[in-house]
This record gives structure tokens, C-alpha cells and sequence, in this order.
């Protein structure tokens, strides 16, 4: 394969432009000529596609977000925009392409492959840490890192005034940012999807925790269990304590990318070259045991998580009494 493009789509993650720069810097020194595609799939629809040079990605190792800007692109749903899309790859002579994001952003990609023949590599971006075949994705650990730094500085604010503070964090319908929070950063009740979460229990906790005197109490609440408004009106009526809520928002998808994010993103960037260049596609790259695995794209969607989260679950929760 001589020609390949990359791009970025669906949420950005702080990472995604170490892997942009592993794909572009293996590329080149394979003697691949790169392409990027700008603002995803919309920027391939609307043929935002350019050749890329070192340059380009220079610099870009640290920076959080995106350099080739990313987009939801409703329009790729339509087998006709799709063909358009493709058409603009095979013009300038594109065989393959890298798209790093989520499982929503692996389904246009397949589509891509089955539809125009595009070989498709996807790797995992984004801060939920959601998609199966992969024991982490790119952002996830960034992303921990800014919820587990702003609940240092809720816990002060807590801690003095005495307080409940519910703190609500993204992941979509998975609750892996709000468990692994309350794991590392020493939370007192954690609220996910993919748990029971009874409110009495919360509530009984707290009570309890003021028995033993503890001053305060910090909650993650994943923003799939519902809104974190609900949870607090609810609180408010049954603990004595004042309850306030927090939503960390946006600010969760920012920030330089840790030393875990840029080489988890440089290995799978490098592997996704490696995999086209072979001849590859129609697979996504993800970390197993600490060893990049491929398996078929489809995979983000038929496959079953090997995470446990469940037993995870009951540790946090017997932790946080
Ligand atoms: O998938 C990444 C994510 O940040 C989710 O955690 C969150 O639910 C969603 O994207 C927010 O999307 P938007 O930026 O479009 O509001």
C-alpha cells in the first residue's frame, strides 16, 4: 500500500494527536505517503483531505484535542454520502485509512471497507473507555487524571464546609471514569450504569460515615446513571448534611495527554501503518494484557468487554464506607 490517510472523529481525546503523529512519522519512514483527513468524516465527505508532512505533526506529542479537528457526521449514515466520501479517498489514490474514535466511528468505517474496498484500521479514542477489545483506550488515563485533580480540590472544599458533594464525570453508558475515580482517588459512594446503585444504600452510608465522624463526602456519579440533579434533590431529603452537585463537563476532555495516553496512542498509531501496509483492514487495534491485539472491526459491537466492572464495583463500594 502506498497511500494512506488518517483522521480523527467523534469525541476528541487527549492522545489522539500522539497517535495522528505515530501514524504520519511510521508512514513516512515506510515510504507510505500520508493523508489527513480534516474534521472526519465530514471533512472526507466535503474532501478535506491533505497530504501530510513532518512538519505538520511536529510538536503536536503534548497537545490535547485534535489537530485534524474532529466531527459527528450524521451524513455517513447514507450509503450516497458514503460513496462520495470514498470516491474522494480513491481519486488521490487512497487504499487505507486509520480512523481513531469510538465504536460509533468504527461502524462508518466498516461500512467504508464492505461498501468501496477502503482497508480500515480503527483505533480506540476516546475518554469513556467503552469500546470492547480493548482493555483501555486512548484518553481514558487523561481523562482520570483531570476527574481525580479536581476531586482533590472538591474534597478540600468538602472537608471544610462539612459537605456532601455529588460529582458527576462523562463515559456515556459506561461507568469505567467515575469507578476508577472513586477507586484511586479515595471516593465515598460511586453511582455507574451497569450497577444496582440503590440510593438508601448511599444514604444509609452517609449516615453512618457521620456516625464515625467523618466530615464529608465525595460521590462520582456516571453521567449514565441519569442526571446528577435527580440524585441530589433526592439526597437532600434524606441525609442532614448540606448536598451539592458538581458536573465536571468538558474540561474532562482537555489537558496534555499523560505518559500512559501518548504511548499507548504511538504503539497503536505504529501498528495501524504495520497492518495496512501488510495489506490489512477491516480490524481495530486494542491493548490485551499488556500486548496489542487486532481483532475484527465488527468486534466493538458483536464482542463481549472482558472487563469485570461488577467486581470492581463491589470493591469501591466497600472502600468508600
Ligand atoms: O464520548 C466522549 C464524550 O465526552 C462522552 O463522555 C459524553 O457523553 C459525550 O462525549 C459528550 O458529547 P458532546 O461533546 O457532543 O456533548
Amino acid at each position: 500500500m502506498k497511500r494512506i490517510a488518517v483522521l480523527t472523529s467523534g469525541g476528541d481525546a487527549p492522545g489522539m494527536n500522539a497517535a495522528v503523529r505515530a501514524v504520519a512519522k511510521v508512514a513516512m519512514a515506510k515510504g507510505i505517503e500520508v493523508f489527513g483527513v480534516k474534521r472526519g468524516y465530514l471533512g472526507m465527505l466535503h474532501d478535506e483531505i491533505f497530504r501530510m508532512d513532518g512538519s505538520y505533526v511536529s510538536g503536536i506529542i503534548d497537545r490535547g484535542g485534535t489537530v485534524l479537528l474532529t466531527a459527528r457526521c450524521l451524513e455517513f449514515k447514507d450509503p450516497k454520502f458514503r460513496a462520495i466520501a470514498a470516491e474522494n479517498l480513491k481519486k488521490r489514490g487512497i487504499e487505507g485509512i486509520v480512523v481513531i474514535g469510538g465504536d460509533g466511528s468504527y461502524r462508518g468505517a466498516d461500512l467504508l471497507s464492505k461498501e468501496h474496498g477502503i482497508k480500515v484500521v480503527g483505533l480506540p479514542g476516546t475518554i469513556d473507555n467503552d469500546i470492547v477489545g480493548t482493555d483501555y483506550t486512548i484518553g481514558f488515563d487523561t481523562c482520570l487524571n483531570t476527574i481525580l485533580d479536581a476531586m482533590s480540590k472538591l474534597r478540600d472544599t468538602a472537608t471544610s464546609h462539612e459537605r456532601t458533594i455529588l460529582m458527576e464525570v462523562m463515559g456515556r453508558h459506561a461507568g469505567d471514569l467515575a469507578l476508577h475515580a472513586c477507586l484511586a482517588g479515595g471516593g465515598d459512594g460511586v453511582l455507574i450504569p451497569e450497577a444496582e446503585n440503590p440510593l438508601e444504600m448511599l444514604v444509609y452510608q452517609i449516615k453512618e460515615r457521620r456516625r464515625q465522624g467523618k466530615l464529608h463526602d465525595i460521590v462520582l456519579v456516571a453521567e449514565g446513571v441519569g442526571k446528577v440533579q435527580d440524585v441530589e434533590d433526592y439526597m437532600r431529603e434524606k441525609v442532614s448534611t448540606e448536598v451539592r452537585s458538581v458536573v465536571l463537563g468538558h474540561v474532562q476532555r482537555g489537558g496534555t495527554p499523560s505518559g500512559f495516553d501518548r504511548v499507548l496512542a504511538t504503539k497503536m498509531g505504529a501498528r495501524a501503518v504495520e497492518l495496512l501496509e501488510q495489506g490489512e483492514g477491516g480490524v481495530m487495534v486494542g491493548i490485551e494484557n499488556n500486548q496489542l491485539v487486532t481483532h475484527p472491526i465488527s468486534f466493538a459491537w458483536e464482542g463481549t468487554r472482558k472487563y469485570d466492572i461488577k467486581k470492581d464495583y463491589e470493591l469501591a463500594v466497600m472502600l468508600s464506607k
